[in-house]
């Protein structure tokens, strides 16, 4: 297996510079067709370091194609997403946005947790997730930032990661919606305004696989993982929901906070200069991101990339921990409600007043 390697006392072409997002994509796809284990059974890749004569420039270009490129048509100028995304403020991104741990406090919740945790243990073995870095025990534990290990992660293993889950956490949100859509007409009832915000979450995590696949294409092996968790998933959630749509919602609630502890950790290791690849100047982020994320000019860098995503997952923790506080079958969704005291914060699209361990019923309803 080959991997090329950035120099950076090399100036870069112009066109090479152009592609710099998907160069992780070639190294990433010749490693997943190249080895098996190294993709499915999380084997530290092989780097070798040593051929740095061989500059980005070199990486075949049939290697960076475009798997999922616009379709032209005669007619269309272009196609909006139904759902645009909430402006979020930069400054509330970075200071409204870390992680959290919601306490379990009934039976459910714990089943939810240890659901999560099962799950985490399954990931980190099949994506190869090594991080030097403690799980926190509490919201802020700083022992969590503390080296315990030798850097384990890389680019290419971090797309790996980030595609895997990416690609799951898609499913819950039109499987809930799915059924409260059908609930509703099945019994007569109003869904009191849920099934747009479930809706609109599984749209949001889609968004955030089409930006990373934007960067790396998976191999065939990869691709045969997606569809095995894919499948065991959708029809673990369907019948879950089925069983407690409030469990389901607590268990999200519990995966969120994962998500938003892998993606800090990934900002932290893009700010230490672990990730030379992203942070080199010449790095651009996919124009599906700057159209989807609206992202201001000089706010395009991989780390602003990963504030946008990470601030998405922790909007995903509070809806969900917020809906598994619910009544499933009457209460209105508070994310889309108006309120009749205007005078103090209520949730909403935004993350102006984000609650990372969600809104208590009694605050909302
Ligand atoms: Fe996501
Ligand atoms: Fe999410």
């Amino acid at each position: 297996m080959y991997v090329a390697r950035v120099s950076t006392r090399v100036p870069l072409s112009k066109q090479t510079a152009s592609h710099l997002s998907k160069v992780v994509a070639a190294n990433f796809s010749q490693s997943c067709s190249g080895s098996l284990h190294r993709v499915g059974l999380g084997a530290s890749p092989v780097l070798h370091t040593s051929q740095s004569h061989r500059e980005f420039s070199s990486t075949p270009r049939a290697a960076l194609r475009d798997f999922f490129p616009q379709k032209e048509t005669e007619l269309i100028r272009k196609t909006k997403p139904a759902w645009e995304h909430p402006d979020f403020s930069y400054e509330d991104m970075k200071t409204k946005v870390f992680y959290a741990h919601r306490e379990p406090a009934d039976f459910s919740d714990r089943v939810a947790l240890w659901m999560v945790r099962l799950l985490r243990w399954g990931t980190d073995l099949v994506t190869g997730y090594k991080h030097d870095v403690e799980v926190p025990k509490k919201i802020g534990d700083t022992n969590a930032v503390a080296e315990t290990k030798p850097y384990g992660m890389s680019e290419r293993k971090w797309l790996i990661r980030i595609i895997f889950l990416e690609s799951v956490a898609g499913v819950p949100g039109m499987v809930a919606a799915m059924l409260r859509h059908l609930h509703s007409m099945r019994r007569l009832k109003r869904d009191n305004g849920w099934i747009e915000t479930l809706l609109e979450e599984s749209q949001n995590e889609r968004m955030h696989l089409l930006t990373f696949l934007k960067m790396a294409e998976p191999g065939w092996f990869m691709k045969f993982m997606l569809l095995g968790a894919q499948g065991v998933f959708f029809n673990s959630m369907f019948i879950s929901y089925l069983i407690s749509p409030r469990t389901c919602h607590r268990f999200v609630g519990y995966l969120e906070e994962e998500a938003v502890f892998t993606y800090t950790l990934a900002i932290q290791d893009l700010e230490a200069g672990k990730l030379p690849q992203w942070t080199h100047p010449d790095f651009r982020v996919p124009d599906i991101a700057v159209d989807y994320w609206k992202m201001p000019e000089d706010k395009r860098t991989m780390r602003d990339l990963m504030l946008y995503v990470r601030a998405d997952e922790a909007k995903h923790r509070e809806v969900n921990h917020t809906l598994g506080n619910l009544d499933q079958d009457e209460d209105p969704n508070p994310f889309v409600s108006e309120y009749k005291d205007v005078g103090r914060p209520h949730p909403g699209k935004g993350i102006e007043h984000l609650q990372p361990i969600g809104w208590e019923r009694k605050d909302v309803i």
